[in-house]
């Protein structure tokens, strides 16, 4: 039996149990689109999204961060935030922008989030936690999920059981695992045996993240129990991933796009990206953080990549790639 199977989130059933994850920086509107037109995920996610920006809207904010295109699939907004009246604000803000799913990011581990209060931060604080999960649901009609990081269970079982029990109590409808610390960055291998911790300890359905890129590694992940697996950072560059994953599980056969295809998908991308941003110049920019991704495959890909870092115009980005890919 295939380990790809619907998944039933709150009021909402996808069709099958994979999901882009969030990542800052990328994940607007025309890196989903592309994800969902080569893979139809369950749902994908926007980056994280601060309340505060959701509430002060500046017209760049809007564009990066709020914009769903019409052919895109479901999108779960991600917010940020430590304060229950301006969560309630944004929830309410991200359900009329037509959010499919909401999610609080209680995993970011970066200083400047954390010292909010906000982030990886708020597992210390499991009252003020339930407070703001109380808050999003009600203000919402769409389901609600809370993405964590993990403790060592080895050392602090009880801090997990105790999360595990508020984020459920509070009535969040599903949670998001990343298998590492706050402290940990990705040379340490995600543990799945913490993350099958959650899945043992909750009755709500739980997600599994980490060091997906691959069926084997999407096996490993499946084997904790969890009901869905999330995979972020090899999804950039290969938007195909899912459905290759998914065709695999299923022992059916995928064609993987040729690099001349991988070339055509990056520059829609860009193309996509300095439609959004009004200016190839930002476009740019962002491009120089994902050209990376796209150039796997490449055996020149340093030289690439360097060329992509001094480009400043579309016809330069376009010209580089077509050298390189060809
Ligand atoms: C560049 C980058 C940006 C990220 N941004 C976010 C974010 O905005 N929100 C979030 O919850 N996690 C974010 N993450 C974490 C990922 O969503 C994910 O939990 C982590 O990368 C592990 O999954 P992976 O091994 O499939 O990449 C980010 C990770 C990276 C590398």
């Amino acid at each position: 039996m295939s380990l790809i199977t619907p998944l039933k989130l709150g009021n909402k059933t996808f069709s099958n149990n994979l999901i882009q994850g969030p990542l800052a920086g990328l994940s607007c509107s025309p890196f989903r689109r592309l994800i969902w037109q080569y893979s139809k995920p369950a749902f994908s996610c926007t980056e994280m999204i601060s309340c505060k920006t959701l509430i002060h809207q500046s017209d760049h904010a809007v564009k990066r961060f709020i914009n769903k295109a019409t052919d895109e699939g479901p999108v779960c907004f991600q917010l940020s935030g430590s304060d229950a009246s301006e969560l309630a604000e944004a929830t309410k803000m991200a359900t009329a922008y037509g959010a499919d799913l909401i999610d609080l990011n209680c995993g970011c581990p970066v200083k400047k989030i954390r010292s909010k209060g906000a982030g990886s931060r708020l597992l210390t604080e499991p009252s003020k936690l339930y407070h703001l999960i109380t808050a999003m649901k009600q203000n919402t009609h769409v389901p609600v999920s809370i993405k964590i990081r993990v403790e060592d269970v080895a050392r602090t079982e009880k801090f997990n059981r105790n999360i595990a029990q508020v984020i459920q109590d509070a009535g969040a409808d599903f949670l998001v695992v990343h298998g590492r610390h706050w402290t940990e960055h990705y040379e340490t291998p995600c543990r799945h045996d913490e993350i099958k911790f959650f899945v043992d300890e909750v009755k709500i359905p739980v997600i599994g993240n980490g060091d997906i890129a691959c069926s084997s590694s999407l096996k490993t992940m499946l084997a904790t129990g969890c009901a869905g697996a999330m995979i972020a950072r090899s999804g950039v560059g290969q938007p195909w991933l899912i459905a290759k994953l998914i065709a695999e599980m299923n022992q059916e056969p995928f064609q993987t796009p040729s690099l001349q295809e991988t070339c055509s998908i990056l520059i829609e991308h860009v193309s996509d990206l300095s439609q959004l941003l009004n200016g190839e110049k930002f476009a740019i920019i962002q491009a120089r953080k994902f050209a990376k991704y796209y150039a796997r495959q490449l055996s020149h890909r340093v030289e690439f990549c360097n060329e992509i870092n001094h480009c400043e115009t579309m016809q330069q980005f376009i010209s580089i790639c077509k050298t390189y890919f060809n």
